[in-house]
């Protein structure tokens, strides 16, 4: 067992055992929930299922569903009411904002925003931004950081990392006024490693501001905002193994301050008088107006602390080892294409995405999860441009079955068993050519 703290009050903590699946190096890695389900596949035979889509949305952790449970019993308004259930779902709700700010190493004056997920977050920063500012881009992003912007520069996808840094510095050079460059941090198509502190440097340099997409790094690795020297980032609860429906915005607080407030409503405002509204200076009052998904920040917390306690030494180690052996696999089938920006060696996370000989990406998926019960995601995986780069293709839209491929992800109660099925699946499936 290993235990979870849970701050129920400014002044009291509870303490919540939750089970552990595995253990490494004496430290637990915690349990998924849904490990044993089990699915039909062809025949009416129930399998157990093989979860290799945690790129879409990862499974919820053990502990993440325990601190929903324990906050549940005094579920209650946050930020307006007397009682003492509200006052303690307000000091969960705070402490979790406080967990996320420590869990990307964000500055003490940085505003911690919570939002819906990735995509939300990124839309608050577009309407926060200052008049006139021009956004630099990569057509290699996923839509929710390729589309908010309304002045745009969209760079094409860089042969290296190198030629990333140096089409970021030309861009930004050529602008004037505000900036800001937006970049991921870790692909959602091929896995691959962005030179993000290389980009924060050159940014910087040119007086720009750096939007981190973050939200497939931070469920494989640490990331560290105030190190890393990144000015917002960007994620979502539900890939970080808490699908409660909460993402955030973190970051420089002085644009958000002064921006119109993204939702106008009830606790956005220091008063509304008949000459106007006064909306609060405090960037997280500001923009989180209405009632907020309290127990989605509770599990985003939950779901930092139960990494950080793991350790990212422990997850690191594990999710290489079976990501070598599926991209291994993968190498050895012939007519199996992995699809890489920048060669098989550049550093990557638990996501590989191929192309079989022969087969669309959903005849493909569709036999893995009818015939193998192994879950995958096909085709353009919301980053339209970049999967057409990556195979060179023509645009035919949404449908196009030809310009798609198949993705598998993994992550925390990702098995050996998963990928040697997955192997073996795609093995049989290429005899049948
Ligand atoms: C890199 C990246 N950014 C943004 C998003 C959007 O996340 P959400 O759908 O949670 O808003 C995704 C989701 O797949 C993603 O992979």
């Amino acid at each position: 067992m290993s235990a979870l703290t849970i701050f129920t009050s400014a002044a009291a903590t509870e303490t919540v055992s939750v089970p552990a699946t595995r253990v490494s190096d004496d430290r637990p890695i915690p349990a998924v929930l849904g490990a044993d389900l089990e699915v039909p596949v062809k025949g009416g035979r129930l399998v157990p299922y093989a979860n290799l889509d945690y790129a879409a949305s990862a499974p919820c952790l053990e502990p993440v569903s325990a601190a929903v449970a324990a906050a549940l019993p005094a579920y209650s308004s946050v930020h307006r009411g007397a009682g003492y259930a509200s006052q303690l779902t307000t000091a969960r709700y705070e402490q979790a904002r406080h967990t996320v700010r420590a869990f990307v190493g964000a500055r003490p004056d940085d505003a911690v925003i919570f939002t819906r997920n990735t995509t939300d977050a990124t839309n608050l920063l577009a309407r926060s931004l200052p008049t006139g500012t021009t956004v630099v881009v990569f057509e290699t992003e996923h839509h929710a950081s390729l589309l908010p912007w309304t002045d745009v520069v969209r760079l094409p996808a860089p042969a290296f990392p190198g030629e990333a840094v140096r089409a970021a510095d030309e861009a930004l050079a050529a602008i004037d006024g505000p900036k800001l460059l937006v970049v991921t941090a870790a692909s959602n198509v091929t896995g691959e490693l962005w030179p993000i502190a290389a980009l924060a440097h050159i940014a910087h340099r040119h007086g720009a501001r750096v939007l981190v997409d973050a939200a497939q790094l931070v469920p494989h690795r640490r990331l560290n905002l105030t190190a890393l020297d990144l000015d917002y980032v960007v994620f979502s609860g539900h890939k970080l193994y808490a699908p409660f429906g909460t993402g955030a915005l973190i970051g420089r607080a002085d644009w958000l301050t002064v921006a119109e407030p993204y939702l106008r409503g009830g606790g956005a405002v220091k008063a509304v008088e008949d000459e106007g509204t006064d909306w609060h200076d405090d960037p997280e009052a500001r923009h989180e107006a209405g009632t907020p998904n309290v127990l989605g920040a509770i599990a985003l917390a939950a779901a930092c602390d139960a990494l950080s306690a793991t350790g990212w030494d422990v997850l690191v180690r594990e999710e290489e080892r079976l990501l070598t052996r599926l991209r291994a696999g993968l190498a050895d089938i012939e007519g199996v294409h992995e699809l890489s920006l920048w060669g098989p060696d550049h550093a990557r996370v638990g996501i590989v995405s191929f192309v079989v000989d022969g087969f669309t990406a959903r005849e493909v998926a569709e036999a893995l999860s009818g015939e193998y019960g192994i879950g995958v995601r096909d085709g353009k995986f919301c980053a339209h441009p970049f999967v057409r780069h990556l195979l060179g293709a023509k645009d035919g839209g949404c449908d196009d079955v030809t310009a798609s491929a198949v993705r598998a992800s993994i992550g925390i109660g990702s098995t050996t068993e998963h990928v040697d099925r997955l192997i073996g699946a795609l093995r049989d499936l290429v005899t049948r050519r």
